[in-house]
């Protein structure tokens, strides 16, 4: 079983990734084999919405963000970690969400579970853990929960150690998650309703993005 951890912050000694190493500490110890892959230095282009994935499948960048899909594509487990910048995820963070349209239109996540941490200097931390347990569900992941604290300076998370302990078992959860294949009804039922409005879109593209309809028909979702 593989868990992967995205790291969206340039701070690699910083506060989210204390968090994020404490994860994925916990999905370790309970038997599965982790990989952290900082955003920071990688070569990321924005998305330019030529639309070539709805309709041809492959993105027309070859970049890092090919590799971090391939990775994620790879993965039982995704854990998405980044602080709030301006009420939100740093860009880099976002561009690589950006770039996975593919993966909503076409629900590339299903099967998966994810779960994500968030640090914040003053406010706003759990919704941005939410904000990317929400992108993983869109993306068809189920999510197990968050992990959100607020940070006084870098290096400096308040009740750290309650903190890292809750981060820790966030890991264990995880992995026992992926391990009995739990279902979370809420989640099953969030996600009916945005596949019908999605089925809609794709039908409404079919002539332009031929990809996406295939891959729909070949699931036997229309
Ligand atoms: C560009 C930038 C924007 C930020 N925006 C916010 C914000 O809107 N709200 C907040 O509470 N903290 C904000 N912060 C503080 C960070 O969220 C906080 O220091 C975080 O713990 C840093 O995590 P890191 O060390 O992992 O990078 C911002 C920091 C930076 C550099």
């Amino acid at each position: 079983m593989k868990v992967l951890g995205i790291l969206g912050t340039p701070h690699t000694g910083g506060n989210t990734v204390l968090l994020l190493d404490a994860v994925l500490k916990g999905a370790e110890a309970a038997g599965a084999e982790v990989e952290k892959v900082p955003l920071a230095g990688l070569d990321l282009n924005f998305c330019v919405a030529c639309g070539r994935c709805y309709s041809k499948g492959g993105c027309g960048f070859d970049d890092d963000t090919e590799l971090l899909k391939a990775k994620m594509m790879e993965a039982d487990g995704i854990v998405l970690a980044a602080p709030n910048w301006m009420l939100s995820v740093p860009a880099q963070m976002k561009a690589l969400m950006d770039r996975c349209s593919l993966h909503v239109h076409t629900f590339l996540f299903t099967g998966k579970y994810g779960a994500a941490v968030a640090t914040a200097g003053g406010s706003g931390e759990e919704g941005v853990a939410e904000y990317m347990n929400e992108w993983m569900r869109i993306c068809g992941a189920q999510t197990v929960g968050i992990a959100a604290a607020k940070a006084a300076g870098v290096g400096a998370i308040m009740d750290q150690e309650a903190q890292v302990a809750k981060a820790v078992d966030l890991g264990r959860d995880l992995v026992a998650a992926i391990s009995e294949k739990r279902e979370y009804p809420d989640q099953a039922a969030a996600h009916a309703e945005f596949s019908e409005r999605m089925k809609a879109l794709v039908m409404h593209m079919a002539e332009k993005a031929p990809f996406q309809y295939d891959y729909w028909e070949k699931m036997g979702w229309l």
